[in-house]
């Protein structure tokens, strides 16, 4: 079988949709020189500034062979294994776990399980932590604490729950049951972890939060939980291998590049909604959406002009959100891409029986599978779109492995890399939270110097109304 991935645009085209409705080969053809300067401009950066991750299917052997030894200890030793960290520091942890195992891995028995139950904290609801600390043993516990910065406030206040409840029940040795995952120099959580001595992995120079699944970010858990990680970073290479043209014809992340910049700089298709059709890729959308969103919302060109740019993406699961979210999708504005991921070969097979001969409607699904019944509502939904003229496009995984979903991830990010040259903006960046961030800071009262400008700002905002709070 064939294992690469396959972009198929035929319904974001004109030859298709109809000029009004699609990109015709004109637009196309106006886009040559921009994407081939493009692909030019990531090519030749490869490795060097942010664009360290397009080096990682390449550059880690010994790393790799470091986490596959801690990674057998970790699946020998502990019931369960716990990724503190948030953003770009846990999705693509999420992702690949739920791309490429059991489904109900957690519910499995231990002997079923290729290693210990996973659970990815990724956020500060006070009942989340709670809830955790109900279902572990944090004695027989391993905790990855993920992050690039290492002054994540949420990742570090969750930190300080479980050193101290590590400490409080396991005493002296506590710090083995820490994995850190984090900067070489910068930050807190690498100098915790020489202090305290914990197993600890890098996180590259150039490597960013959204674009570091494929080192130890992702590859740590990965490997804890069993998964091929040799595997994903050859998927990797194989995409990069694809990516090696300037022919946008011949290169399918610039070619996306392209579709999705025409779609939304000159046809109005400001969102994007991944559909994966497979309840293995659900998260794959949650981490795309990361991907997309951060890298490309940014108000200023790399000139330094004024601009309100990004695609908004969107996440919905085929064919659960056909009762949900498709009559929008087919009848309300202009304003979409759908991007379906369509896979060939599941890795089960569910026939469904026969019975219920007195209702025809009924009956006619005996003998079927649900793996036939799943693809003919994906065509079915392609249909629709295609007869009122919507935008869509689909990515064909031959099976969801680890080496096609190496392909997936390391399409998504050329094609983001790519998207920020033809667009001019700095993909890399976030400047975008820090404000957020920063009037968290001066609320809970942080005295530091840089945020008294926060401090003040805030206190500038028109009071509230109490007549308009119902
Ligand atoms: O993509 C990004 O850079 C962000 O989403 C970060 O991953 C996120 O803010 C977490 O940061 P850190 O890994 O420094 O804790």
């Amino acid at each position: 079988m064939d294992k690469n991935i396959r972009l198929d645009v035929n319904h974001m085209m004109a030859d298709m949709l109809g000029e009004q409705y699609g990109i015709t080969k004109a637009q196309l053809a106006a886009m040559e020189s921009a994407a081939a300067a493009a692909q030019r401009a990531v090519q030749k950066n490869r490795g060097t500034g942010w664009l360290g991750w397009t080096e990682l299917p390449y550059n880690q052997e010994e790393i790799v062979a470091h986490i596959e030894r801690v990674a057998a200890r970790v699946r020998k030793e502990y019931e369960a294994f716990v990724v503190l960290g948030i953003g770009g520091s846990a999705l693509g942890p999420i992702a690949v776990h739920q791309a490429l195992n059991h489904l109900h891995y957690n519910e499995l028995p231990a002997d079923k399980r290729p290693g210990p139950r996973f659970y990815v904290e990724d956020n500060i609801d006070p009942e989340r932590m709670a809830a955790l600390l109900d279902v572990i043993d944090v004695a027989k516990t391993c905790f990855c604490i993920i992050t690039k910065s290492g002054a994540t406030a949420e990742t570090m206040s969750q930190y300080l729950i479980i050193s101290e409840a590590l400490k409080a029940k396991v005493g002296d040795g506590w710090a083995k049951q820490v994995i850190a995952v984090t900067d070489k120099e910068k930050g807190n959580l690498i100098k915790l972890a020489k202090e305290e001595g914990f197993e600890t992995f890098v996180i590259p120079d150039g490597v960013g939060g959204r674009f570091s699944e494929l080192c130890p970010v992702g590859l740590v858990p990965a490997a804890c939980c069993g998964i091929d990680i040799r595997a994903m970073l050859a998927g990797a290479a194989a995409m990069d291998e694809r990516c090696k043209s300037e022919d946008m014809m011949k290169n399918p992340a610039l070619l996306e590049a392209v579709l999705q910049y025409v779609a939304c700089e000159q046809m109005g298709r400001n969102i994007q909604v991944m559909l994966p059709y497979a309840d293995s890729l659900k998260t794959i959308a949650d981490w795309f959406c990361q991907l997309w969103a951060e890298s490309l919302g940014k108000n200023v060109r790399r000139d330094g002009t004024p601009c309100h740019a990004g695609q908004t993406p969107a996440k919905a699961l085929g064919v659960t959100d056909q009762h949900s979210q498709l009559q929008l999708y087919n009848e309300g504005p202009f304003d979409k891409v759908i991007t379906f991921i369509k896979v060939e070969n599941f890795r089960a097979t569910t026939v469904i029986p026969h019975g219920c001969e007195q209702f025809k409607d009924v009956a006619f699904l005996g003998g079927m599978t649900h793996n036939t019944l799943i693809e003919a509502e994906r065509q079915g939904t392609e249909y629709a779109l295609y007869v009122n003229r919507r935008m869509n496009q689909t990515i064909v995984m031959p099976e969801v492995s680890a080496y096609t979903v190496g392909q997936l991830l390391y399409f998504f990010e050329m094609a983001t890399a790519y998207e920020g040259e033809l667009l001019n903006i700095d993909a890399f960046n976030q400047p975008g939270v820090e404000t957020s961030k920063r009037a968290t800071y001066a609320i809970l009262g942080n005295k530091d110097e840089k945020y008294d400008a926060a401090r003040k700002e805030m206190t500038g905002r028109p009071a509230f109304k109490a007549e308009y709070i119902l």
